[in-house]
């Protein structure tokens, strides 16, 4: 029997890590210029954290948890998204405290049970960021920027960020009621429990993908005509801050985001190259989430981008992710060189070089057969009379240049050598 891996989940071979690994590290190394610090959270959390944060009528929550009993009869849920965990563990190890803002960031797996197709997957990975503390806009437009940077860093050119705000609590009633006026007639069509979760939560409307609901809601007025003064003032101010930064950006109001802890900014970046699913991110301000998962009242916001989603544009665009090429490969020409080959290989990758070699006693030919797939920057080659002077005989893989170097010298030439290239 032979297994595969699951519906919607995939390995990383080798021959692609390279690219996970260039947009990992881009990220990291960006980020950390802001400030922000790394959290790792567990893969499984207790169900109830996510059904309280994202929401009971979300459809992350009702339809894509992976949610199993444990032995000791524990309700847990492999985390679908990244940003309660990252809340949970602020709170449980007080890294608030201080009352200084708390920039946090993180590369996760996360899980949903959804129906597999390019760009969506049930597994999936997202590297993410959380500014928690701040009710200024300039948090927001931090928060955006860094996104908007980050996809620039890679090559993506022109980021479409889709901006909207969805107000608060009384800006979400009266356009609720705005929403349930123009969907009603459609609303009868639809099954007993999809109409009760339409009524206590009118947002999760905006998700149907019935054209007849889609045609309804079109004609509702959009939800930033609710908008009550401040959250109207900070819309605004986040629209200036956004500009003075250059990045461009549209307001959007069918950006309303599937889970339910968002308050007023709400964003999405897009990228045509991504078809049906093309949101390259997605994130905002929350902030009740905090209190909602027993802290103090903490105005925060977020975004978490899909890995994923983001190869296949750097893919769709032909956008180079840098490989490391081996240094070197050594060829031992004759047994009694296998000891001084191990010897060598050990102070070179003691002093940081990549180096590797044959184990198997090969032939000499198979050896250099293998250094030529390896497509290592240099050949060593150490026989009998490389032994007997107390060299090596390195050649450079991409001029064929050859030269014979003192053993003890082999380092600092292979050194001096590579960073003319
Ligand atoms: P989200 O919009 O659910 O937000 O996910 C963010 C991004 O993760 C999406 O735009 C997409 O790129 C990627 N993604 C999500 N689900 C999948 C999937 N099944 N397959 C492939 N990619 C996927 C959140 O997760 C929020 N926690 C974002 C946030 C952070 N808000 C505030 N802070």
């Amino acid at each position: 029997m032979r297994y595969q891996a699951q519906r919607g989940t995939y390995d990383v071979t080798p021959a692609n890590a390279h690219r996970w690994q260039h947009v990992e590290s881009a990220f990291r190394s960006l980020v950390e210029r802001y400030g922000y610090q790394e959290v790792r959270t567990p893969t499984f959390e207790d169900t109830e954290l996510f059904v309280r944060s994202s929401g009971d009528t979300s459809e992350v929550v009702t339809k894509q948890m992976y949610t199993f009993l444990d032995k000791g009869e524990r309700s847990l849920t492999l985390k679908p998204e990244g940003t309660a965990p990252a809340i949970r563990a602020y709170l449980e190890h007080s890294l608030g405290q201080s009352g200084a803002v708390t920039r946090l960031w993180y590369k996760t797996p996360i899980f949903r049970y959804e129906r597999p197709q390019k760009g969506r997957c049930r597994e999936a990975h997202q590297v993410g960021l959380e500014l928690i503390g701040s009710p200024s806009p300039a948090a927001d437009a931090e928060v955006i920027e860094i996104t908007v940077r980050y996809y620039e860093s890679l090559g993506v050119r022109e980021p479409k960020v889709l901006l909207n705000c969805i107000g608060r609590e009384e800006t979400r009633s009266a356009y609720r009621d705005a929403l349930l006026a123009v969907a009603e007639p459609v609303m009868r069509e639809m099954s007993t429990e999809d109409r009760a979760r339409a009524v206590r939560n009118p947002l999760r409307l905006l998700d149907s993908k019935d054209p007849s609901m889609k045609a309804a809601l079109a004609t509702a007025p959009p939800i930033t005509d609710f908008l009550e003064a401040p959250s109207r003032a900070h819309f605004d101010k986040l629209q200036q801050l956004l500009s003075e930064a250059s990045i461009p950006f549209a307001l959007d109001a069918s950006v309303v985001r599937g889970l339910d802890y968002y308050t007023d900014t709400v964003f999405e970046v897009h990228s045509t190259a991504l078809g049906a699913q093309s949101a390259l991110c997605g994130g905002g301000r929350y902030d009740g989430l905090v209190s909602e998962l027993g802290g103090p009242p903490t105005p925060s916001v977020g975004v978490a981008m899909g890995l994923e989603r983001l190869i296949i544009v750097m893919d769709e665009l032909k956008l180079p992710s840098p490989t490391q090429a081996m240094d070197a490969y050594i060829v031992a020409a004759e047994e009694s060189a296998i000891g001084a080959v191990r010897e060598l290989a050990r102070s070179l990758r003691a002093a940081g070089l990549s180096v590797m070699h044959d184990l198997d006693n090969k032939s000499m030919r198979a050896q250099m057969k293998a250094a030529d797939r390896l497509k290592s920057k240099w050949t060593i080659l150490i026989g009998g009379a490389e032994l007997e002077a107390g060299a090596a005989t390195l050649r450079r893989m991409d001029s064929g240049d050859q030269r014979s170097v003192p053993m003890n010298e082999v380092e600092q030439y292979l050194r001096c050598e590579s960073s003319s290239w």
